[in-house]
Order: C-alpha cells, then sequence, then structure tokens
C-alpha cells in the first residue's frame, strides 16, 4: 500500500504558537481560563484540560488569566475582561489580528464591509464587531443579492470585501467574481478587495486538491467541528469518492482500508501530529 502524507497536514503557525504558549502557561501558573476550546481539536482540548485549563463560555466565568484563542474575540469581550480586570493573554493569530487591523482602518474611512466566512465562526464574530454598523457576513453566493440590497440601502459608495482566514479559497473567488461583475454595471462606488484567506489554508487546500485526485481513498483527520477541516473533507470528496472525515485512529474502518492502494492522508489546521502518526502506522502495518 503506498500512503501519501500532505506536506501541509497538521498544525499551522497560529495553532502550534497557540498550543506551545498555553502549555507554558499552564505550567507557570493556576487559574488558567479560556472562551471556548483552544482548538477544535477533542485530543488536544482533553490533554489542556488534564493539565489544568479551564475552558468557559462566557469570560464572566473567568478569574485571574484569561487566554484568547487564535480566533480572536470580540470588541465587547474584550472589554469586558478589562473591565474584571483580567490578566488577558492575547493568543490571537498574527494574521487574524491583521484583518481586525485592516476592519477598523476601513470602516474609520467610512467603507461598507462586507465580510466573507460563516456567521457563526468565532473569528467571524470577533471580525465582525470591529467592522462598524455598515457591514454584513455572507458565506454563499445565493446571499450576494441580500448584500446589495444592505449596500444600496445605506447609500454607500465605498466597499472593502474581506474574508474568514480559514474560508474556501474555491468559493470566495466564485463571490467575488460574481460581486465585481455586479459593481462594475454600477457609476462611482470604490471598491477594494483583500483576500485575506490565509496562506496556510491555501495551500492545505490545494494539496487536499492535488492528492485526492490520485488516490483511491483518501482521509482526512480533524475535528468534525473544524471549520477548516470539514472544508478539507468537501475539496477531498469532489475528487474521491471514497473520503473519509476522522477525528482519530479509532474511526479507522481497518477493514475497507485494507482494499486500497494507494491512500492520501491530509489533516485540519488544529490536528496534533500525533493524529497524524498513529493513522500512518496503523496503515503502514496493513
Ligand atoms: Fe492563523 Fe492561518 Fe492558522 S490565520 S490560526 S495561521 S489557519
Amino acid at each position: 500500500m503506498e500512503i501519501i502524507i500532505g506536506k501541509t497536514a497538521g498544525f499551522c503557525f497560529g495553532v502550534a504558537n497557540a498550543v506551545n504558549k498555553t502549555n507554558k502557561i499552564l505550567d507557570e501558573n493556576s487559574n488558567v481560563y479560556c472562551l471556548g476550546e483552544l482548538v477544535h481539536n477533542k485530543q488536544v482540548t482533553k490533554d489542556l484540560q488534564e493539565k489544568g485549563l479551564n475552558i468557559i463560555e462566557n469570560v464572566k466565568s473567568a478569574k485571574k488569566n484569561v487566554i484568547i484563542r487564535s480566533h480572536g474575540w470580540a470588541k465587547n469581550v474584550y472589554e469586558e475582561a478589562q473591565k474584571m480586570q483580567l490578566n488577558i493573554i492575547d493568543l490571537t493569530c498574527p494574521k487574524v489580528l491583521k484583518i481586525h487591523n485592516i476592519a477598523k482602518e476601513y470602516s474609520k474611512k467610512g467603507y461598507y464591509i462586507l465580510l466573507i466566512g460563516k456567521k457563526e465562526h468565532p473569528e467571524i464574530i470577533g471580525t465582525i464587531s470591529y467592522c462598524g454598523k455598515y457591514s454584513k457576513i455572507i458565506e454563499k453566493q445565493e446571499q450576494i443579492n441580500d448584500f446589495f440590497d444592505d449596500f444600496q440601502n445605506t447609500n454607500s459608495d465605498k466597499l472593502l470585501i474581506i474574508a474568514q482566514t480559514t474560508f474556501s479559497l474555491e468559493k470566495y473567488n466564485t463571490i467575488v467574481s460574481l460581486i465585481k461583475e455586479e459593481i462594475s454595471k454600477k457609476e462611482n462606488i470604490i471598491v477594494e478587495i483583500k483576500n485575506t484567506i490565509c496562506d496556510a489554508t491555501k495551500s492545505r487546500q490545494n494539496e487536499t486538491e492535488k492528492i485526492s485526485a490520485i488516490v483511491d481513498a483518501m482521509i482526512i483527520i480533524g475535528g468534525k467541528h473544524s471549520s477548516n477541516t470539514n472544508k478539507l473533507y468537501e475539496i477531498a470528496k469532489e475528487n474521491c469518492k471514497k473520503s473519509i472525515l476522522i477525528e482519530d485512529s479509532s474511526e479507522l474502518n481497518i477493514k475497507e482500508m485494507k482494499q486500497y492502494n494507494k491512500i492520501g492522508i491530509m489533516a485540519g489546521a488544529s490536528t496534533p501530529k500525533k493524529s497524524i502518526e498513529t493513522v500512518v502506522e496503523i496503515l503502514s502495518k496493513m
């Protein structure tokens, strides 16, 4: 059996930084809180909880030290933590912080901001809080008309388009080109487009596309509620019908895997090396 492992599989820079620093903080401190899971991965979450990390749903439950995970926080949560005089440990990925700064700058300049991403994703909840009142989130091309209605109602003549760092590059390109086409029919509208999809996401999606096109089966390893992992699974499925999404090796169907000659492996940005290595080890023994 031939196994092809994606070079970009596993922790991205932002997640590695957040996990390493949190481990260090837990070694040196007690009373460490994190609003939501640090990363969308069961194993990583369990390991950190065992080390003493308290995962909370509301910042009001935090005491002493509170971590901002790589997705970043919304402005009001940050203000609340400051009011509570918590020690805020900011592990927001620098690429997400850059988007917050772009949003602040353009909102100040009077731009209407269109944010392409998943409304309920923590990163988007954070970013939209810096976009000002003239802004909208969309994630599907079917929502473009709603955006144009809103844009027109606000009488805006300046538009900025930005995206979630882990959004699908293909979907982003389709939405942006449809908007550009529609805008070109209108006069005097200034449009700024900043593709803020992170490079790590782009490379991972491109590599998934390439590998899934040449294998008999494709295994995507990562959290089932991880946005970037789910996108990899969607991409893989388009090229390879025998694509599966698993959180860890316990979900591998060994009998089924034995039928294939060539298996591809890719993992989401929050999947630890250990989870990838275990899957590879099991397959190598077949
Ligand atoms: Fe940061 Fe990109 Fe990872 S935005 S958290 S390096 S996917």
